[in-house]
């Protein structure tokens, strides 16, 4: 392919948990990698071997250790509050374990609302129909706004964190 236009670059990551009294958990060390626009890469190995921590680390929603992640030029560990919630507004986490990440006193409509919300993107009518739309994308449907995380299979809380990714 020619012309392969760098979206984002991980340079030297590193994220270490300090575990204990004194010792290090070096869950990312030393990773280096470039993804392109239009491109899928997919992170491969063991389990406990650092694939989310790296993941949570380009996003920015851990501190990293060491190295950058680099997206239009700027490391994105440098942002500002203004920039960082630009930055959100393109790059949003799936996260792992759709139990634990979706909140259990808030409906399926009001979790995917939110980012609409923060980013005042829509309002009113036009808010609710971009959810309805946003839960047919993902395969469920608009009566399941009104619902709450605990009453769908795994699959489909993993949908609504696609959902809420997606706003
Ligand atoms: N917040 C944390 N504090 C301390 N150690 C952590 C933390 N999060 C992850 N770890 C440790 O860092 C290592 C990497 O964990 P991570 O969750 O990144 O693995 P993974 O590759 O995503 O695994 P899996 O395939 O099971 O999802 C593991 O040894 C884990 O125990
Ligand atoms: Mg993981």
């Amino acid at each position: 392919m020619e012309n392969k236009e760098v979206l984002i670059q991980v340079k030297n990551l590193k994220k270490y948990f300090k575990v204990g009294r004194n010792s290090m958990l070096k869950a990312v060390d030393d990773v280096s990698f470039n993804i392109y626009k239009g491109e899928t890469l997919g992170l491969v190995g063991e389990s406990g071997c650092g694939k989310t921590t790296c993941g949570k680390t380009v996003m920015g929603l851990y501190e990293a250790t060491g190295g950058e992640v680099v997206y239009d030029g700027v490391d994105i560990h440098s942002f500002n509050h203004r920039e960082k919630k630009e930055f959100t507004k393109k790059a949003q986490i799936i996260f792992q374990d759709p139990y634990s990440s979706l909140n259990p006193r808030m409906t399926v409509g009001a979790i995917i609302g939110e980012g609409i919300d923060i980013h005042d993107l829509y309002k009113g009518k036009e808010r609710e129909e971009k959810i309805f739309e946003l839960l047919e994308t993902v395969g469920l449907n608009r009566e399941h706004a009104s619902r709450f995380p605990h009453e769908f299979s795994g699959g489909q809380r993993q949908r609504i964190g696609i959902a809420r990714a997606l706003a």
